[in-house]
């Protein structure tokens, strides 16, 4: 029998909010702390500057935080980087990794984000994992066939099912209002969890799958219904607490 997954409704802020914006950080933890979210766990990973000030407003709270990368060292001369006990040590308990967008702006690899995975999990984070094609993938039929290499390229050998969550975020439906159809979710997210099963220590059930790229309020529901989706990583409408609401308000009645 499959185990029973807690869902995760999580928002990538990405490079927006200032401390002003903390405000909207405080009415999330708020929503979460007035049972919203029902069953699902709620996390925010905000720009690196805000993580030791959200964290204040999250003290005592469900909310959870994370980190939107890290490096592969605990320290060192790496200007400008951020190492992952950083991110615990200033209150995340996440940190997503192999962003496509970081793939994209920072030529980041796949050994790259096994090494930044294996740096969480060496922390005491959990990792999110983002993997997903791009649009000539997709069109070409090879969704699956590249899902699934990146898989297998950037999960550290024997990670440890409950620490690990997975956000299938195809690259074409990044911010473009453009989403999968339900069928597709399915199919991928079902090949997911094939797949972990060769990847993971432990239950390969227990690793919760997440889909990402432009969830709204109006789509969550048909998003979040297909087989094996088990959550959500919300960019643009995670970044105002009214609009995030009824996405995490979507496991409220289960
Ligand atoms: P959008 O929700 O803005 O499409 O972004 C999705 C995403 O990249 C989350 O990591």
């Amino acid at each position: 029998m499959a185990e029973q997954r807690r869902p995760l409704v999580a928002g990538n802020w990405k490079m927006n909010g200032c401390v002003a914006d903390l405000d909207e950080i405080a009415a999330i933890r708020d929503h979460v702390a007035s049972g919203a979210a029902g069953i699902a766990e709620v996390a925010v990973c905000p720009p690196a500057t805000l993580l030791m000030a959200a964290a204040r407003l999250c003290a005592d709270s469900a909310l959870r935080l994370g980190g939107q990368d890290c490096h592969a060292a605990p320290n060192g001369a790496h200007t400008g980087d951020i190492a992952a006990e950083m991110l615990k040590d200033a209150g995340a308990s996440y940190v997503i990794v192999g962003h496509s967008e970081r793939r994209a702006d920072h030529a980041e690899t796949d050994a790259d984000v096994r090494a930044k995975a294996a740096a969480a999990l060496r922390a005491g984070l959990s990792v999110i994992l983002c993997v997903g094609e791009s649009r000539a993938e997709h069109e070409a039929g090879e969704a699956l066939a590249k899902v699934g290499a990146q898989l297998a390229q950037s999960l550290p050998e024997g990670i440890p099912a409950d620490r690990l969550v997975i956000a299938y975020e195809p690259i074409w439906a990044i911010g473009t209002g453009v989403t999968p159809t339900r069928g597709h979710i399915a199919a991928m997210h079902g090949f997911l969890r094939d797949e972990l099963r060769h990847h993971v220590a432990g239950s390969a059930d227990a690793v919760r799958l997440l889909y990402g790229g432009s969830v709204k309020p109006g789509n969550a529901d048909e998003l979040l219904n297909a087989s094996n989706v088990d959550g959500t990583l919300v960019g643009g409408a995670s970044l105002k607490a009214e609009e995030f609401l009824p996405i995490m308000q979507f496991y409220s009645n289960r």
